[in-house]
């Protein structure tokens, strides 16, 4: 396996810059959301460490939903538009106010394919909060209520985001130098 190191080209978004910024985010989420109580709907698996984060950062009441998708070919570093729901939610959320925890929003398909299904539900509100707005690279427009940090156009690890599947553990954001990297092997 591995050592990310021999693929770090820098550390974006340091763990102390996460902590901090993550703190910002969740006194706004109950400031705006005072008196209501949101379900945060996390987007699998690169929004769980960051869901978890804000929700310890939180003093509304909320709920918890997770749902799944899948937007990538296998080894595909780029959404190819196709994106497909792999888990659903199991809770109702006619009339709730709904808040879409995402890690990073890229293309802008997940996003926009999961607002349009959410969409249907008839929920009272729906916002999106992101860790990670790689803003450059849109191609589809969606609506950010809550942003972590724009990020320039480079791939990203850590803190919940995945390089093949590995190194979701990592406490900070780190930038793949892709010369570097040669693909998980044993
Ligand atoms: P989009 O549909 O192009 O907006 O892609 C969003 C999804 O692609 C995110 O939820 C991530 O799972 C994945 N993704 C996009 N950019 C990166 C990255 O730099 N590192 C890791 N995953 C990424
Ligand atoms: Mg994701």
């Amino acid at each position: 396996m591995l050592d990310y190191r021999e693929f770090l080209g820098e550390i974006l978004i340091s763990e102390e810059q996460l902590k901090t910024r993550i703190a910002e985010l969740g006194a706004d989420i109950s400031r705006d959301y005072a008196g209501k109580k949101p379900v945060l709907v996390c987007i699998l698996r690169g929004g769980v460490m960051f869901l978890t984060d804000l929700m310890r950062s939180m003093t509304t009441p909320h709920a918890i939903e997770f749902m799944a998708v899948s937007s990538y070919g296998a080894g595909r570093r780029q959404s190819t538009g196709q994106v497909r729901i792999t888990y659903d939610i199991n809770n109702s959320i006619a009339d709730r106010d709904v808040i879409l925890v995402e890690d990073i929003i890229d293309s802008g398909y997940t996003v926009d394919a999961v607002l349009q299904l959410l969409t249907t539900r008839q929920p009272r509100s729906l916002t999106v909060c992101t860790l990670l707005n790689k803003a450059e690279r849109r191609e589809v427009e969606v609506p950010i209520q809550y942003c972590g940090f724009t990020i320039p156009d480079k791939f990203v690890f850590g803190y919940g985001l995945d390089i093949d599947e590995y190194y979701r553990n990592l406490p900070f954001i780190g930038v793949v130098d892709l010369s570097r990297y040669k693909g998980i092997t044993e």
